[in-house]
């Protein structure tokens, strides 16, 4: 055996080592295989620290989401929300700790495209939809990822692929609005066609980071209800100040994450933390 396959099989048995806790000792995999979620865990953080200038953003966060879980992140400003999901995406790297996207996929290992490519979507608050262009034509556009435009308005669209985006178009709510031109989408239009749009990637987890701010109050409830759609076939973080929203997301069973100075401040139904006294102090009771 030559130096260098030594060097890999070492450097792939080190890296097992340091892999989830409760996963099997195996060597990072393509991130373009998906991520494997057979322990039914689809991410796993675990002691992770960020900091800036001295300050922790956060501070030994340890976190779990399920397959198909649909998990609430509250908690007061400068929690540390966004920055779990900068790390999560990898716009921001820890100081120390690990972050693995099922059994398999080192999420500290790759870089942002990669990670996006391997399976996790983003909805950043501003929705960034192409004005311009129709409904369906966004989701086309979405479809073909880092194709070129040329390819894609010369491209013939397979029956599977226009049955997808009739399917993303009946989730979303929008079928009625295929061929609106985007600019001309209230608020609320736009951000779910911005959901849509993530959906055309096929994500296993999304993230989404304050989806209500801004809505009606219908179009509060129609968010609630396209996410708790989207649980089950995706796993789906959802960060929100709103508690009301975060109620109807959430209902009796979901679990509810509360951050508090970048680590767990509490874990349970809404009713649990609710109720928590450490809760209340820090955050409901503001
Ligand atoms: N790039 C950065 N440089 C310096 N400090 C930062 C940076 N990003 C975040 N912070 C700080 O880290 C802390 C956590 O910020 P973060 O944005 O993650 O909080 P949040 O829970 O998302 O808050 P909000 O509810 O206001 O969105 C804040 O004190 C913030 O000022
Ligand atoms: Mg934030």
């Amino acid at each position: 055996m030559n130096m260098r396959s030594v060097m890999r099989k070492l450097s792939g048995r080190s890296r097992s080592v340091s892999g989830p806790r409760s996963g099997p000792l195996l060597a990072t995999h393509a991130p373009d295989a998906g991520p494997d979620a057979s322990r039914g865990v689809m991410l796993y953080l675990e002691d992770i620290t960020v900091s800036f200038d001295g300050f922790r953003a956060l501070n030994a966060l340890t976190l779990y989401v399920e397959t198909g879980e649909l998990r609430c992140i509250i908690g007061p400003n400068g929690a540390g929300k966004t920055t779990m999901m900068d790390v999560i995406t990898g716009k921001t790297r820890p100081d120390t700790g690990s972050a693995w996207f099922g059994q398999t996929i080192d999420l500290l290992s790759l870089h942002e495209p990669e990670i996006a490519q391997a399976g996790i979507g983003r909805k950043f608050q501003k929705p960034t939809v192409f004005e311009q262009h129709t409904v369906f034509e966004n989701l086309e556009l979405a479809m073909a990822g880092d194709k070129s435009v040329w390819k894609w308005l010369t491209a013939k669209l397979t029956p599977q692929q226009l049955e997808r985006i009739d399917e993303v178009l009946t989730t979303i709510g929008l079928t009625e609005q295929r061929r609106a031109r985007a600019g001309a989408l209230s608020h609320g239009q736009k951000q779910w066609l911005e959901i849509g749009m993530l959906l055309m990637q096929n994500p296993q987890l999304l993230l989404v980071d304050e989806p209500v701010a801004g809505m009606t109050p219908q179009e509060v409830e129609r968010t609630a209800a396209l996410l708790t759609s989207l649980a089950g076939k995706h796993s789906v973080v959802v960060v929100e100040h709103d508690m009301a929203f975060v109620r109807t997301l959430a209902g009796s069973h979901g679990r509810v994450t509360v951050l508090h100075e970048g680590s767990v401040l509490a874990e349970g139904s809404i009713d649990e933390v609710q109720a928590n006294p450490k809760v209340i102090e820090v955050y409901l009771g503001e």
